[in-house]
């Protein structure tokens, strides 16, 4: 486990641009060493314009779209045409503009497709473990002005799932209420792990993930350690930083 890692940026336009940057240059990479990478989304506002940036850039890379495997860190559980999809965010601003193959696009089930948000994590789970161990090449978060990230919730009987890759999550304190979320045990097995966040509202929350003490219970994202932790900011989010 290393040190996480801060990249402060100008703004909120510069921030998506560089992570941009970042994630098709390591998608390609791996491409280059002959994998065909997994990446793992993430649902909020700053995604959707990383989405939408990568899009714009798709034109201009070498990535090879079809040899990508797209997965989320976590899910709404609604109907599958629910505006308040994660993937559905992702495929509007992304996937839709890009040649993926649809057989790498591995959605978390939707309520209209299983019974419970429990059949979802537990499918989702299943076809992450059928696919292999080392899981995500990258996976992207947000983190909440709560200290949540992925759909992990300050004081959450989530946080406490052991064993497990995936769980269900009810109560969510933001909406939807149900959801699916990846486990910190999945997280940790990441290559790495992207935190994405702009905006002061983020400051607090940042500066106690990163800080040098302090509970998970109450800033779930301080429980992400994997190998390779980088916190991507903009200004506003870095300015309760030490
Ligand atoms: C979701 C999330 C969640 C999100 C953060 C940050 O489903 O809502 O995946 O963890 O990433 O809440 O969202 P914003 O960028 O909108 O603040």
């Amino acid at each position: 486990m290393n040190a996480p890692e801060v990249r402060r940026h100008d703004d909120a336009d510069v921030l998506v641009g560089d992570v941009a940057s970042a994630l098709l240059d390591r998608i390609e990479a791996a491409q280059a060493r002959g994998e065909t990478p997994d990446i793992g989304l993430t649902g909020g506002s700053i995604a959707e314009e990383l989405h939408r940036e990568l899009a714009r850039r798709a034109v201009d890379s070498s990535v090879d779209w079809s040899r990508v495997r797209f997965w989320w860190g976590d899910e709404r559980f609604v109907p599958a045409d629910s505006p308040d999809r994660n993937a559905g965010q992702a495929r509007a601003a992304l996937l839709d503009h890009v040649s993926v193959d649809p057989a790498n696009v591995h959605e978390v089930p939707a309520s209209d497709q299983v019974a419970t948000a429990e059949d979802a994590a537990k499918a989702y789970s299943t076809a992450l473990r059928e696919h292999g161990a080392g899981f995500f090449e990258v996976l992207m978060l947000g983190i909440g002005p709560d200290g949540h990230c992925a759909s992990l919730f300050p004081d959450h009987p989530a946080l406490d799932a052991r064993d497990a890759i995936a769980v269900a999550v009810h109560d969510s304190p933001k909406p939807p209420p149900d959801r699916v979320s990846l486990t910190f045990e999945a997280m940790e097995r990441c290559r790495a792990v992207w935190f994405i966040a702009s905006g002061e509202g983020k400051a607090e929350a940042v500066a106690r993930a990163l800080a040098d003490d302090g509970s998970v219970a109450e800033t779930p994202a301080r429980g992400v350690r994997g190998d390779e932790t980088v916190w991507w900011l903009d200004e506003a989010a870095a300015s309760a930083l030490p």
